[in-house]
């Protein structure tokens, strides 16, 4: 079996910081552990490899995130603005197809586990992480987490379609879905709460009457688990007739007498207890139901449909519901221009953000266009939040060719700046970005080196 070992890369290849001690400084010359609140106190963006800023975020104080948000290079081989194409020696990999998997992933691996390392350390044990990634590197990332968090606070495998009609050029398959990964700091004290109002069509509710849509669910519990010998008083006699549909407890005129059974005849219990059902009988409706044995008449609850609804999240989310990778194509175009290869919707984000309480603090160490910011903006602005967010990218140069690049870019945090500052005059013109970079600590001051006094060739030999 392969096992995560057979890519984590020795320890060597782990230390991957860049060379040299920095400082968290800001653009107007705040130093460290002054720049770390300030930071916190609104929208924020500090340049430099993440390895090194996340360690120096925490070293300085900055506050625990909720939430963090991932998008890191799927390792796709693609040129994008930034380095996508990991690959290393083959090692010392024991068969042919071991050492073609430790080819594709180990140096993917060696950059993410520090990165995933670090960001653990800044998330609160009531946070969660979402990762997203592609079908290149989903097994791998998914062993990398499992391994970072743990297992147990494994949350879900989300299959989100951001590309509806499907990737024509791909070998046998078109393409249609990517994935988010999502794992806590600790499920035990997780406040993630994935539901919303969105998901629920009011289609799904076809019926109607003076009160407004409804749809109709089986008063008797369908689970076979629950049956007279395991809950004997929720097995009683109700009344309804179903021309009118009139249920009561007690015995009408008109009315037949409707026990609980199950489709093969064999006795069931109500999911609500007799005074319930006295005190709710204009929820119920009684219909003539064809089932194996012929028609009968059940009982039925009115399960009416409201504005505020909500329904749990599907682990699948579709482009109706995210937007897709060209509408994310499109807004950035929009907002700053056509700049970057693989910006994510905006909505996609939105929809994460919403499964979190509206106060938490937001990470993004792997910012690209600043897609996290805008949807951080935009969705307090739609729901009166107060998330804070501070996203994180790299100071290096666009790779030639990129977007970035032939857009006149020198580095690619200037494309998340850039769209920052949009969206913030957008959303809240009064306030500022707060940037910080790493600088070089200063070298301690070196001891002037004395010339080696003169030696003779015999006390030289016996050095
Ligand atoms: C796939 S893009 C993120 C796209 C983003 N979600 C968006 O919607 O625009 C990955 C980004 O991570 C950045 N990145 C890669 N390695 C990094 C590192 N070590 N430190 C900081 N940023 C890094 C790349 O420059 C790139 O912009």
């Amino acid at each position: 079996m392969v096992t995560l070992a057979d890519w984590i890369p020795d320890p060597g290849l782990r230390a991957q910081a860049p060379s040299g001690a920095s400082r968290l400084v800001s653009a107007d010359g705040r130093q460290e552990q002054e720049v770390a609140g300030w930071l916190a106190g609104g929208p924020a963006l500090v340049t430099g490899d993440n390895l090194a800023v996340l360690g120096q975020l925490t070293e300085a104080g900055y506050p625990l995130v909720q939430l963090i948000y991932i998008d890191p290079p799927y390792n796709t081989g693609n040129t994008f603005a930034y380095e996508d194409n990991r690959r290393t020696s083959e090692g010392s990999a024991a068969t042919p197809q071991l050492r073609g998997l430790a080819r594709r992933h180990t140096e993917w691996v060696a950059m993410m586990r520090p990165r995933l390392v670090a960001g653990a350390r800044l998330l609160d044990r009531t946070g969660v992480i979402y990762a997203s990634i592609d079908h290149n590197s989903v097994h791998v990332l998914r062993l990398l987490l499992d391994e970072v968090f743990g297992p147990d606070n494994f949350i879900a495998e989300l299959s989100v379609s951001l590309n509806p009609k499907g990737r024509q050029l791909g070998a046998f398959f078109a393409t249609s879905h990517e994935y988010l990964l999502v794992y806590a700091k600790d499920i035990r004290h997780c406040t993630l709460h994935p539901s919303s109002t969105e998901d629920v069509r009011p289609s799904d509710f076809p019926h109607e009457d003076e009160h407004g849509r409804y749809r109709l669910l089986p008063l008797r519990n369908t689970n076979k688990k629950f049956n007279p010998s395991t809950s004997p008083t929720l097995h009683y006699p109700l009344y309804g007739n179903a021309g009118t549909g009139q249920v009561s407890h007690e015995h009408f005129e008109g009315s037949a007498t409707i026990t609980p059974v199950f489709g093969d005849g064999q006795p069931a219990v109500w999911r609500w207890s007799a005074a319930k059902v006295a005190a709710s009988r204009d929820q119920l409706q009684a219909r003539v139901v064809r089932g194996r044995r012929g028609p009968r008449v059940d009982v039925y609850q009115k399960d009416r449909w409201s504005p505020e609804r909500t329904k749990k999240m599907s682990s699948v989310w579709l482009s109706t519901q995210v937007g897709s990778t060209d509408s994310a194509v499109a807004e950035l175009k929009e907002e700053l221009g056509d700049v970057f290869e693989s910006p994510k919707p905006v909505r996609l984000l939105r929809r994460i953000l919403t499964t979190m309480p509206d106060d938490i603090r937001v990470l993004d160490f792997f910012a690209g266009s600043g897609t996290t910011a805008v949807a951080v903006e935009t969705q307090n602005a739609a729901d009166d939040g107060a998330r804070q967010y501070l996203l994180v990218e790299d100071v290096r140069a666009p790779l030639p060719g990129s977007k970035a690049a032939r857009g006149g870019y020198a580095r690619v945090c200037d494309v998340t700046a850039a769209r920052m500052r949009k969206s913030l005059q957008q959303h809240r013109p009064t306030e500022f970005l707060r940037v910080a970079e790493l600088a070089p600590l200063p070298r301690p001051a070196e001891e002037p080196i004395e010339p080696p006094a003169a030696t003779s060739k015999r006390n030289r030999r016996s050095m």
